[in-house]
């Protein structure tokens, strides 16, 4: 009988891409999400891509006993967890929402595969773990402090999966440590759907592209870098979903708990993107300069040896590319998937 792989948060943004690469190396794939901050109308998208519609099972991931049921009805050998609420601002507001959606869907998962006797897991985590005390670039060895409640759910399902695998040796674990997602699938047809105003900057500016939004507010151009503005680690969410086939196949072979970083181990400035963005859209971002966002870094990037020598997995895409694949969904799709 084929084995299944589950995808939690499998509609969402960068579990959309990931199931279309499972999907195109031959993986099947279950999908399960509670559309919190999705459309089922990405299943169509994703058949149009790979010419198969993935299994979707709609379910919140804290109720186990349906979660338990799906690991019943499907011969599931693998899951990679992307499901979880990821906006930084709200988790301030209301980090008991955060507490318990990320941690409690993440021990309701664990405790279904543990009757259902699969013990393979790859969780999304977030550069986000890092202390911001630490100069760049981030080994998966550099201190670890999250600054926000999303940041530290991130860091307690890291600490609960690291003792799980202790625990009981049979679990192969990895904790991918993304840095900051952008692009979409080249065709267009897959992408980020933010709900409201963005706060991340690609989405932002990609609005003001569309003329959605007036113009971009660049938040500081005082800090000590060469131009003035943060420096993050931008990666193409194509790179990313090819990351975790990686880590998969990795962890087929082995148990215990790996950690790695995903990004691209080169740092772009705000006013840079900007500048990538422009050239790929053929037209200027209007914008002005305001004040720093409180509990921004100035500078965040990746070291990438880990997962270039353990995964044999790199980072393809460049700035340009990934600005422009993100043009292109956006331009095709300005209101997402509605
Ligand atoms: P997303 O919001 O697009 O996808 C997450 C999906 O999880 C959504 O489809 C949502 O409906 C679903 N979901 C949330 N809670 C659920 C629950 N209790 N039960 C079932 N489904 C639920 O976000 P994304 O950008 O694709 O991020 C995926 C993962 O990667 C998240 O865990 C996020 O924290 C992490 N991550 C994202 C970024 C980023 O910048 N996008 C960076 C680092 C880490
Ligand atoms: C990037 C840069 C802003 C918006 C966040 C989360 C992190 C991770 C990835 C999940 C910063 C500047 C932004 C705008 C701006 N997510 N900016 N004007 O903050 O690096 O990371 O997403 O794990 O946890 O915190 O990303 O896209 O919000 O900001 O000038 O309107 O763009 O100041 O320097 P960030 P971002």
């Amino acid at each position: 009988m084929e084995k299944f792989t589950l995808v939690t948060g499998g509609t969402g943004y960068i579990g959309s891409h990931t199931v279309v690469a499972l999907m195109e190396a031959g993986y099947q794939v279950v999908i399960v999400d509670n559309l919190e901050n999705s459309s089922d109308k990405v299943l169509s998208r994703i058949e149009s891509i790979t010419g198969t519609l993935p299994v979707f099972i709609r379910a919140d991931l804290r109720e186990t006993t349906t979660i338990t049921k799906i690991f019943e009805e499907y011969p599931i050998s693998s899951v990679l967890h992307f499901a979880g609420l990821k906006a930084v601002g709200e988790s301030v507001e209301n980090p008991a929402k955060y507490y318990d959606n990320n941690i409690g869907s993440t021990l309701s998962l664990i405790n279904a595969m543990k009757s259902s006797i699969v013990s393979t897991l790859v969780f999304s985590s977030s550069a986000t773990v890092y202390s911001p005390s630490k100069e760049p670039p981030f080994d998966e060895e550099a201190t670890r402090g999250p600054t926000n409640p999303y940041g530290m759910s991130k860091y307690f399902i890291e600490q609960i999966l690291t003792d799980v695998a202790l625990a009981d040796e049979n679990w192969s674990i990895g904790l991918l440590r993304y840095f900051n997602p952008i692009g979409a699938h080249p065709t267009g047809l897959i992408g980020e759907m933010p709900t409201g105003i963005p706060n991340n900057l690609v989405p932002y500016i990609m609005q003001v592209a569309v003329e959605k939004l007036e113009k971009l507010y660049i938040f500081g151009d005082d800090y000590e870098t060469p131009d003035g503005s943060c420096i993050r680690d931008y990666v193409h969410v194509v790179d990313l979903a090819r990351g975790h086939l990686a880590a998969l196949r990795f962890l087929e072979g082995v148990n215990g708990t790996h950690v790695w970083n995903l990004g691209t181990g080169k740092g772009s400035s705000v006013l840079e993107l900007v500048k990538a963005v422009e050239e790929a859209i053929g037209k200027p971002i209007p914008r002005e300069v305001v004040g720093r966002r409180e509990g921004d870094i100035p500078v965040v990037f990746a070291d990438v040896e880990k997962a270039s020598n353990e995964l044999t997995w790199r980072a393809e895409n460049t700035l340009t590319r990934m600005c422009l694949d993100h043009w292109n969904w956006q331009r095709q799709n300005p209101d997402g998937y509605q």
